[in-house]
């Protein structure tokens, strides 16, 4: 059963207020102090609140599991996030936190790992002898648009890769738990971050791009330059696009490179993941044909939902050569981002005390780790920006990246 009660927290005289009616409700409907407390609100607040719950004994007694739910940003680097966590681990233990991350609400991203670990032909060449590389894409046409006083400080790198980028790549590159509990879900996943490869400063200036969009046309409308959203500085350095090569130094992936990329105001919408296989020998086929498609496995996560897969066949409309066919399938829904879904799913979990959907701190720690020495280079270089334009799909350099190497970014 779900009641739903809005109330004006400034009538309630502070916290013990806030108690005091809590407790009542919990005597009507017998929820027995049972509580979730959700932050979505501005992160500068996250202490003040949590402070204000200890102070009215809001997530007392212990044995209710009263829980906290914290968006993100947790902290703005490693060193606020650590202060932050330390905050709250006074008043709420590990078990109690759930810091959300709602793409890990996503059917999709749930599916990685049954995709994984449920096919055969797929676990068995998950690994860098068969892969030549992984892509994964988060772009928006959405603008930052009235966020600019969020986005300012944030920026790409800690509004996207710190939290959603590198909770996807944890799940693509994983080893196999040991079995499903939130513990060794959560272990495997920290080791992929700790095995990241370190940006040294050639790393930083190679195989990073830095974007923001200057003005542009999508669709016929006139796009105005992320300087002159609102409550962003004229001369902003803030991001509002990177990609990126990531190198995982283990013995799965060594060799097999990760490019990631995550943009706004791009020309399309649209998140997934290719995992491109490696060539075959140019003989026998591919030598007549003188083209060698590569097989490609693509998790579609928005606003398609479903995988699909690129093979070889033999081209049955010209009697001769091959041709590429794809084997497609659509989940019936489509997602349109943001999705309510991920939320109530999420959501849920908390309400049941299964937390294998949210970040463990040491995760977001090692993420911090890896994202803040990207972000000390971003905020300390001069980058020549707006360099890419709005309705696009991002600065030239980002393809450039890729082409470097002779590979390029899928989008079928
Ligand atoms: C949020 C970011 O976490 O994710 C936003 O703060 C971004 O900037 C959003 O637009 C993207 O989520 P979705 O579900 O719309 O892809």
């Amino acid at each position: 059963m779900l009641y739903y009660y809005q109330f004006d927290f400034t009538k309630l005289s502070g916290y013990t207020g806030l108690r005091t009616y809590l407790d009542e409700l919990d005597i009507k409907h017998g929820t027995e102090g049972k509580r979730a407390f959700y932050l979505a609100v501005a992160p500068e607040h996250f202490e003040t609140i949590v402070h204000g719950i200890d102070v009215g004994g809001l997530a007392e007694p212990e044995e209710y599991r009263c829980r906290l739910v914290i968006e993100k940003p947790f902290g703005k680097d490693l060193a606020t996030a650590r202060e932050l966590n330390r905050k709250l681990l006074e008043v709420f233990d590990e078990e109690r936190i759930y810091r959300i991350d709602h793409y890990l609400g996503k059917e999709m991203i749930q599916n990685i790992l049954v995709l994984r670990f449920c096919n055969t032909v797929f676990e068995s060449l998950w690994n860098n002898k068969f892969i030549d590389n992984i892509q994964i894409s988060l772009l928006e046409q959405g603008e930052v648009g009235f966020r600019g006083d969020y986005y300012e400080p944030a920026g790409a790198l800690r509004d996207m890769v710190q939290s959603h980028l590198v909770q996807i790549l944890s799940l693509v590159a994983m080893e196999p738990p040991v079995n499903l509990d939130t513990n060794s879900i959560r272990n495997e996943k920290l080791k992929v971050v700790q095995s990241l490869r370190e940006f040294t400063p050639e790393l930083l200036r190679d195989d990073i791009v830095f974007g923001q969009y200057g003005r542009g046309v999508r669709e016929g409308r006139e796009i105005k330059a992320y300087r002159e959203e609102e409550r962003v500085a004229k001369d902003s350095h803030t991001e509002t696009f990177v990609a990126m090569k990531i190198c995982i130094n283990n013995f799965r992936w060594a060799g097999t490179p990760f490019y990631i990329r995550t943009g706004k105001s791009m020309s399309e919408s649209f998140a997934e993941i290719v995992i491109q296989f490696k060539e075959l020998p140019n003989i026998l086929y591919f030598k007549e044909s003188g083209v060698q498609e590569p097989n490609l496995l693509v998790i579609r996560i928005q606003p398609n939902v479903g995988v699909f897969f690129q093979f070889n066949t033999r081209d049955f409309d010209r009697h001769n050569g091959l041709v590429a066919n794809k084997m497609d399938y659509v989940h019936s829904a489509s997602a349109q981002g943001n999705t309510p879904e991920a939320y109530e799913r999420l959501i849920l979990d908390v309400l049941k005390g299964d937390s294998t959907l949210f970040s463990r701190w040491d995760e977001v720690e090692a993420s911090w780790k890896f994202v803040d020495r990207i972000i000390e280079y971003r905020e300390n270089g001069k980058f020549s920006f707006p360099n890419y334009e709005a309705g696009s799909m991002g600065p030239l350099k980002a393809f450039e990246l890729l082409a470097k190497s002779g590979r390029q970014w899928w989008h079928i």
